[in-house]
């Protein structure tokens, strides 16, 4: 059964589905396409994939069935202090299961915007010194870049447009959609973000 933009995610008046933007078959085509860009270059060795929670758990999972060598797989999910509450901080409220000293990690992301959220992120990991820490990303917006971040993968670039679906949420709602869309009512994502908002 495939979804119409109008089938799902109605809610508010206003919040409804406008377009979409990359619908399920593009974003399965782009899923493989990633999967054998990090067979090439992670086979044979032991990778452990750490998804982002919870925006990358759609994306993960997708990603993982379509790699043919075997991974590890780990969730964290953090808080993120807004901007105007000084300095975009970013908080892990559920940390790792696995110990990554000495492991090759990629952690995955459904979109890189500001960056911030990675940078701190990636320093918080780092410290913890793995064998190599890359990044996946489905989505990554440039034009609102404030820290730099090394993607070595990235699945599509897009817009300042506020993207929900398969995995990407307004409110928490509309991350079950199979497909990535903007909204009829264009929140400005960046106040629209509550003073914390979890991944
Ligand atoms: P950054 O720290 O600004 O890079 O923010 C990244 C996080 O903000 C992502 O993991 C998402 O949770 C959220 N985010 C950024 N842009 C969007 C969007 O268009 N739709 C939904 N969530 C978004
Ligand atoms: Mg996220």
């Amino acid at each position: 059964m495939s979804h119409t933009p109008t089938s799902r995610g109605q809610g508010k008046p206003g919040e409804a589905i406008r377009e979409i933007v990359f619908d399920a078959a593009a974003i399965s085509r782009r899923v493989q396409q990633l999967a054998r860009q990090i067979e090439a270059d992670y086979s044979g060795r032991s990778l452990l994939l750490v998804g982002i929670l919870k925006g990358a758990a759609l994306f993960l999972s997708d990603l993982v069935r379509h790699l043919s060598f075997p991974v590890e797989i780990d969730f964290l999910s953090i808080s993120r202090y807004s901007l105007d509450s000084g300095g975009g901080e970013v908080r892990i409220v559920r940390d790792l299961e696995h110990d990554i000293q000495g492991k090759e990690v990629l952690l995955v992301e459904d979109i890189v915007d500001t960056g911030l959220t990675l940078h701190y992120l990636i320093q918080s990991l780092l410290r913890r010194r793995p064998a190599s820490l890359a990044v996946c990303t489905l989505l990554e917006r440039p034009e609102l870049r404030l820290a730099e971040i090394p993607i070595r993968y990235a699945g599509f670039r897009v817009s300042r447009d506020f993207l929900v679906g398969y995995g990407l949420d307004y409110r928490d709602r509309y991350r079950d959609l199979p497909y990535i869309a903007t909204l009829k009512l264009k929140p400005s994502h960046l106040s629209a973000k509550p003073v914390v908002s979890r991944g």
